[in-house]
């Protein structure tokens, strides 16, 4: 039966992973990784020339790696997808190169895909069919939105986003100013379960009554980051220890509180009964946790994929791939750009 399903390949390289997936259907095979996370943790953040020439030494012993452990040959393929963006351009450029060669090659159709929206499709993969529709909160190094997904191979609606910093970076530059290495966010989450979330009263941004009228589903963590640059500052000058383990908690709670709240006002208020969560900050054991909680309270039902496929990777393209070939979408011209600054409402490129 499997086999009438359609074998896609997916790559991913719009930041410092190179990822390779393959998924038949909406099964996954195999989620190959190569990361230079690495290259670039003593810079403190992502170096793009780092991270595209890594991408180029990886990308043909990550295909191949992911074809063995697949069991797959490159001919058996279906179609090939690729993240066209938003990312760095020119890590864009060398998976979207890949992927022309390898769909020219081999005479299957070619599918250029939005990175965000492969963050909310990969958890087809891990937990069937999304519901139609999904309210797709998405928490990532470059991006925070709260999206209504009627469809995720055609339709995906921006209610808001964050109007300065993305949760990630709140995570990465908190990270950073506490003296944890890069990239944060899992550090953070870590140190957290050894402090108290309610010693630090931190702002949340965006919550006001004002705000919530202009600002409803939107976001903002450069004032959190502050705040709390300027609480370690002060605790240094006094010569006291920083409570690092305290002040991680109180931060996260600040960012998990904020992201949860308006993810459930935001379904609530359009009627949707699903809540999917995606992107790196989606792995963060106390969002995992207090969105269980509040989605268990409001009666919506919540999905989140493992930690490992919320950060990036190969499998979550190949499954936004996949839904494209089974829902019968046209394949993208040859010509497809790497467009570093994809809107998050342009599901295809
Ligand atoms: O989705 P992703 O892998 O890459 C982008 O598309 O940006 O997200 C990376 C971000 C980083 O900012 C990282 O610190 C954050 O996800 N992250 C976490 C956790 N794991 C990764 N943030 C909070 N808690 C975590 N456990
Ligand atoms: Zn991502």
């Amino acid at each position: 039966m499997s086999a009438d399903l359609p074998l896609v390949l997916g790559i991913e390289t719009s930041c410092d992973e190179t990822g390779v997936g393959i998924v038949r259907g909406e099964e996954l095979l195999v989620d190959a990784i190569a990361s230079s996370v690495d290259e670039h943790a003593r810079f403190g953040g992502v170096v793009p020339e780092v991270a595209s020439r890594a991408h180029l030494e990886a990308m043909v012993p990550t295909i191949e790696r992911a074809c063995r452990q697949a069991g797959v040959r490159l001919a058996d393929l279906d179609a090939i997808s690729v993240t066209s963006g938003p990312g760095l351009a020119g890590a864009l450029m060398v998976g979207v190169a890949a992927a022309k060669s390898l769909a020219v090659a081999l005479g299957v159709p070619l599918y250029g895909v939005n990175h965000l929206a492969s963050h909310v499709a990969v958890d087809i993969v891990e937990h069937g069919p999304l519901p139609e529709p999904t309210m797709a909160l998405l928490v990532s190094g470059g991006h925070s939105s709260l999206l209504l997904v009627p469809d995720v191979t055609h339709d995906v609606q921006s209610l808001g986003s964050s109007i300065d910093d993305a949760a990630g970076e709140a995570f990465d530059k908190v990270a950073r100013v506490l003296g944890l290495p890069f990239p944060g966010g899992p550090h953070i989450d870590r140190a957290a379960r050894e402090g108290d979330s309610v010693a630090i009263d931190f702002p949340r941004g965006l919550t006001s009554g004002r705000d919530m009228e202009r600002h409803r589903f939107d976001f903002s963590f450069s004032g959190l980051k502050t705040a709390v640059a300027r609480w370690v500052e002060a605790r240094e000058r006094s010569g006291e220890p920083v409570p690092v383990g305290d002040v991680a908690a109180s931060f996260q709670e600040a960012v998990v509180d904020v992201l949860t709240r308006k993810a459930v006002l935001a379904c609530r208020e359009n009627g949707v009964e699903h809540l999917q969560i995606g992107g790196g900050v989606a792995a963060n054991s106390r969002l995992r946790a207090m969105a269980q909680e509040r989605c268990d309270a409001a009666g919506i039902s919540l999905r989140v994929p493992r930690p490992g496929l919320c950060t990036d990777n190969g499998a979550m393209v190949a499954a936004l791939g996949a839904q494209m070939v089974l829902k019968g979408r046209a394949p993208s011209e040859l010509s497809l750009p790497a467009d570093s600054s994809m809107p998050v409402t342009a599901v295809q490129a």
